[in-house]
């Protein structure tokens, strides 16, 4: 089937589905909810939509521990729920992809259930392997959640590979069988009509031949498993044999690439693989490569890679935008300031949106919601948060512990989105909901954002309609400017005669500005802005403006 490449002019919103609308009143986001919301979603001008993982899961790792591929966790609505947003969504003109997760299942799923009791065919369905001499394990690989990446199971008398948490066993993918039954998710997930898959970690599902150790150890086997030696071959299987037959879009999740290795799965052409590449280069302007060690925020090391993404992918590859997902904390309390949290958060937008490639917009980003900062480590629910509080620099004292969870936590960005200023803001009319609210629910909530013309809110949807509606944003050349400032960011997209200029300051101070040579502001036209004039030279707190200007 013809590719149409429909993606590269959508707005995807990405639902974190047990937080983002309670629509049955048991106290977790549900489908029914979504239904509810989906003109909501559409008003923002976004024409997609990435459902974190919605199958039927323990929850271990909120959902991406799933433990039945073919279907929907009846907590969210089951099929029924499922086929009416569908239905729905698209009778909208909205796009729906799913999250495939395969590196790895739940413990739960009766794969891994028979595989521990080595029943045909499941045996080699995972990866397990007998202690080492002296009860050694296999080898020195870390899981990225809670410790070594093995764990001895009773029943079958080996050790199995875990690359996160404990309840997720990884996959055999070298077992041709294993392949097939992902194709068979494939198939069903697209004959139903999904439009596609954000695939998750799918660059570790090839793991190198005998799993020897890493011999740097703080790698954590990293480079033994990611980008291993069969990925291609496996990702071109994938296409081949099932979604080049439909016209879906593929995103595939890589904790570590460049934009040079990511042309290898995405670049145009015959031999393309996956549509776009999730990257971690842009989430990482103020940490070392996680969250977990963090860095001052860089302004200079975001828009390094930014332009490096834009630059290189340019003509080749298409470049997936996004400032936030379920996996960071809120981008406002890490790059702009929660000070000046409506000037941030509309400037953030504009430094992400008009450049080339399809945006992702994740839940509550739009109306600038802010990182939660719990008082008890304990109201932590992500296994990642509540295995790095117990386990890592234990010689902190309690609070530093946690002020570093704050920043660092992914349950930073997983509170309940905030509807209004009512009780649950608005999440759940249940009396408790499964996750704390934010405290800050009355200033910064959904009802508030709508009602004023200047909100962040509103700011997305005139970024959004305009980055629609210009061709150079689509098509454009990306140059960037001031390159060595380390307190504005500022790029140009042309194309054909047409010329955006994006100019974003990243400081709470006001600050002089030279426009770039040749260009005169009493030439061009002020399309969007987050203050409400212009003033030649200088630029505020956060200011931003989006000029055009005819060559
Ligand atoms: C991806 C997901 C993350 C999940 C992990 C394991 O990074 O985005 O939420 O915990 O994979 O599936």
């Amino acid at each position: 089937m013809e590719h149409t490449g429909w993606f590269k002019d959508r707005v995807f919103y990405q639902i974190w589905p047990r937080s983002f609308y309670d629509g049955d009143n048991d106290g977790m986001g549900d489908l029914w909810g979504v239904l509810q919301k989906l003109d909501y979603i559409k008003s923002l001008g976004c024409d997609g939509i990435w459902f974190s993982p919605l199958y039927p899961s323990p929850g271990v790792d909120c959902g991406y521990d799933v433990a039945d591929y073919m279907d929907i966790d009846p907590r969210f609505g089951g099929m029924e729920a499922f086929e009416k947003v569908l239905e729905e969504a698209h009778k909208r003109d909205m796009k729906v992809i799913m999250d495939l997760v395969v590196n790895h299942t739940s413990d739960q799923h009766p794969w891994f259930q028979l595989s521990r009791l080595k029943v045909d065919p499941y045996t080699d369905y995972y990866i397990w392997r007998p202690a080492g001499k002296n009860g050694k394990l296999p080898n020195n690989w870390d899981s990225l959640f809670e410790g070594k990446a093995w764990q001895y199971d009773e029943l079958r008398g080996e050790y199995y590979l875990h690359l996160f948490s404990v309840g997720q066993p990884d996959l055999n993918m070298d077992n041709p069988r294993v392949r097939e039954e992902v194709k068979k998710i494939l198939r069903f997930w697209l004959e139903k009509g999904v439009d596609g898959f954000r695939e998750d970690v799918i660059t570790f599902i090839s793991k190198v031949e005998g799993l020897p150790n890493d011999l740097l150890p703080a790698a954590k086997g990293l480079r033994k498993f990611n980008h291993g030696p069969h990925i291609h071959e496996y990702l071109s299987e994938f296409q081949r044999d099932v979604l080049s037959r439909y016209d879906c879009v593929t995103l595939a999740e890589s904790p570590v690439i460049t934009p040079r290795m990511a042309l290898r799965y995405i670049e145009e052409g015959p031999e393309q693989e996956i549509d776009m590449m999730i990257q971690f280069e842009t989430a990482a302007a103020d940490c070392f490569l996680v969250e977990y060690l963090p860095l001052p925020f860089s302004l200079r090391r975001l828009k390094a890679a930014f332009s490096r993404w834009q630059k290189i992918l340019s003509g080749r590859g298409w470049n997936m935008l996004y400032l936030e997902n379920h996996d960071h904390p809120r981008v406002i309390s890490r790059y702009g300031s929660e000070e000046y949290r409506v000037e941030s958060g509309k400037a953030l937008a504009a430094a992400y949106l008009f450049q080339q490639g399809t945006p992702f917009v994740y839940q509550g980003q739009e109306i600038g919601m802010l990182n939660w900062h719990p008082r008890d480590p304990e109201e932590y629910e992500d296994v990642q948060t509540l295995w790095h509080y117990r386990n890592r620099f234990t010689f902190l004292g309690k609070k530093l512990r946690l002020r570093l969870l704050w920043r660092a936590s992914r349950d930073s960005a997983r509170t309940p989105l905030q509807w209004s200023g009512e009780k649950n803001a608005g999440f759940t009319k249940a009396e408790k909901p499964w996750f704390t609210v934010n405290d800050n629910y009355r200033e910064i909530n959904a009802e508030k954002e709508e009602r004023d013309p200047d909100s962040v809110l509103n700011f997305y949807r005139k970024a959004i309609a305009l980055r629609k509606s210009l061709k150079a944003v689509r098509y454009g050349n990306y140059r960037e400017y001031d390159r060595l400032s380390g307190r504005r960011y500022v790029y140009s997209r042309e194309f054909e005669g047409e010329r955006l200029l994006v100019i974003c300051s990243f400081s709470k101070k006001e600050q002089r500005f030279r426009a770039p040579r040749g260009f005169s502001p009493g030439s061009a036209e002020l399309l969007l802005q987050n203050y409400p004039d212009a003033p030649e030279g200088r630029l505020r707190p956060y200011e931003c403006r989006v000029y055009r200007w005819e060559r």
